[in-house]
């Protein structure tokens, strides 16, 4: 067994979290959420809160080596070599620590051609998780990072910057980038100041710039253009449409359009599939009333076959009704007999995690 270092109890998640929200740049915080995940068996959050860590921790070495000892547990070698290369370009007598003895295969640091291009692409990942505005918009990188998906699914494409930035994070290398499988769903030209008003919605480019900005680094993107009431459906009843590793609802914000979204994106979940809604409320207000996906990630939370997380990450903007503040929320699959399983129930609204939706 790997040594993590000290581990605390996962009573004192929520705490890390406050810390995170009280100080979104530090690197402690995100260090201990990922020890304690990685001791709880959850290698997938345990990587990507170490990716987290390690965008914010500048040169700090512990940082740099528990990602090593992420990767490595989670075997992901392809993550590993990358992590290990990335520290050593710092840190260069970590190579003679027992971590990196222990852990990192010497197949994993032979040189290559490519390594300049890849682990400048790496840093610039980790950058943009640390920068990125709304902040809370960092943790779909980090996400990304951890898992290399096959394939991203996102509701609401709107500017298209999103969905650049997450082709390259779930893409992690140029070359990996350029065949990643990105599906893209929004009304583009049809918006209408009707629907804009509903939604509570913003004005989207069209779907041809929008193709033409991904086409620049991505050949594998596929914009749909249409209400997602119809277009998703359709999609998902398509043969092609699976798998889909990684989703992202951000389109219309009235509850009955998330509704109708989730409805979809359900079907095609995996085991491995994360999908992260945007659009909590943190703070309710009339104004708000039906809109959002409160409600349902509520359900979701009180459903046993949803893993459901509020992500710590919020951002507040002052509108003409006053303070508005965003959460993301994950949902994962509860594995069966998997080593979530024995991971508490984190439910955000502190109600008892029973019934269905
Ligand atoms: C908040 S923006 C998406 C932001 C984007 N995900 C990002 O991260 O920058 C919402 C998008 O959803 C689209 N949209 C709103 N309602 C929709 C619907 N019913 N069907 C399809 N697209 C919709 C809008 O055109 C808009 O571009």
């Amino acid at each position: 067994m790997m040594s993590l270092g000290p581990v605390e109890t996962m009573s004192t998640e929520g705490e890390y979290d406050a810390r995170i929200v009280a100080h979104p740049d530090g690197a402690e915080a995100w260090l201990a959420k990922a020890k304690l995940r990685l001791s709880r068996g959850d290698h997938q959050a345990g990587v990507e809160f170490a990716i987290a860590a390690a965008s914010r921790a500048g040169a700090v070495p512990e940082a740099g080596r528990l990602l090593v000892e992420a990767a490595a547990r989670a075997g992901d070698a392809h993550l590993l070599g990358l992590a290990a290369k990335c520290h050593l370009q710092l840190f260069p007598d970590d190579r003679e620590t027992s971590v990196f003895q222990r852990l990192v295969p010497p197949r994993l640091l032979v040189p290559t051609p490519q390594d300049a291009e890849e682990l400048d692409a790496f840093n610039q990942i980790l950058a943009s998780i640390r920068d990125r505005r709304p902040r809370r918009y960092g943790q779909l990188l980090q996400c990304l990072l951890a898992l290399r998906p096959r394939s991203i699914l996102e509701i609401g494409v709107f500017d298209g910057r999103n969905a650049a930035d997450m082709i390259r994070a779930g893409g992690r290398t140029p070359a990996q980038t350029g065949a990643l499988r990105y599906v893209g769903f929004d009304l583009f030209e049809e918006m209408t100041p009707e629907v804009h008003e509903k939604e509570f919605s913003k004005y989207p480019l069209s779907r041809a710039e929008i193709g033409h900005a991904l086409s620049a680094f991505n050949q594998n993107h596929l914009l749909i253009q249409g209400y997602t009431q119809d277009t998703l459906k359709a999609f998902r009843q398509s043969p092609d449409a699976g798998p889909i590793d990684f989703v992202f609802i951000d389109g219309g914000h009235s509850e009955e359009t998330i509704q109708s979204d989730w409805d979809n994106v359900a079907l095609l979940m995996s085991e491995k599939t994360v999908v992260i809604f945007d659009d909590c409320y943190l703070n309710k207000v009339k104004e708000l009333d039906g809109l959002g996906c409160n409600s349902l990630v509520e359900r979701l939370a009180r459903d046993p076959r949803y893993v459901v997380e509020m992500l710590p990450v919020h951002d507040s903007f002052d509108k003409d009704f006053g303070m508005l503040t965003i959460a993301l929320v994950k949902v994962r699959l509860r594995p069966h007999g998997g080593a979530l399983r024995r991971l508490l129930r984190i439910n955000p609204w502190g109600r008892p995690a029973t019934g269905r939706s």
